[in-house]
């Protein structure tokens, strides 16, 4: 575990990798085939189980005085007219905030909060700071992959429980462009 001592990290703004990643993750069309609204679609594409997203995280300790950071980088592509995307989540606690950074490609921010939805495009050098109990998502809406970097306390867990219900009351698609 680190976040005790001071450390320099590098990311690599092409690929998303770090240089200090502790676990890199892939997500792939079966893992999350659920969260699509074309399921004919899902179906369809099954076979050929695209790579959706990656996470690269360094192995920083969940003390709730550090700052946790990460690299997300969703691939381009789509499900029926649904651009790839990652799950969503709520934190828990919900106070804890997070800031964005887009390092390239060309992506949307999707936030649900009392039933309200905000859509963010970011670019690169666009910063998105998500507030307070904000169910958040991000979909790749380019051509290449979109690459940002994330960064909130580290005594944090993720709340996946609303993608169960309804999940998000909107989608983004390619007739959001
Ligand atoms: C952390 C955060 C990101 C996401 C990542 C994958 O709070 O927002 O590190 O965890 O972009 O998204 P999910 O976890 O929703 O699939
Ligand atoms: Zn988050």
């Amino acid at each position: 575990m680190i976040g005790k001592e001071s450390f320099a990290d590098k990311v690599d703004f092409k690929t998303g990798e770090l240089a200090n990643c502790g676990s890199h993750n892939k997500v792939y069309l079966n893992d999350i085939k659920t969260l699509f609204k074309d399921q004919e679609e899902v179906q369809k594409r099954l076979d050929e189980n695209p790579l959706i997203y990656e996470t690269f995280y360094p192995d920083i300790d969940t003390n709730i005085m550090y700052v946790f950071y990460g690299v997300t980088k969703i691939h381009p592509g789509t499900i029926g007219r649904e651009f790839f995307m990652t799950k969503g989540h709520l934190h828990i606690p919900e106070q804890i905030t997070e800031m964005y950074l887009c390092l390239s490609g060309r992506g949307m921010l999707l936030e649900q909060k009392d039933n309200n939805i905000k859509k963010t495009v970011m670019e690169p050098g666009t910063i998105t700071y998500v507030g307070e109990s904000s169910f958040h998502r991000t979909y790749n809406i380019g051509k290449e992959p979109f690459i940002f970097i994330v960064a909130c306390n580290a005594d944090f867990e993720h709340d996946y429980s609303l993608l169960k219900d309804d999940g998000f009351l909107e989608i983004v698609t390619v007739d959001d462009l």
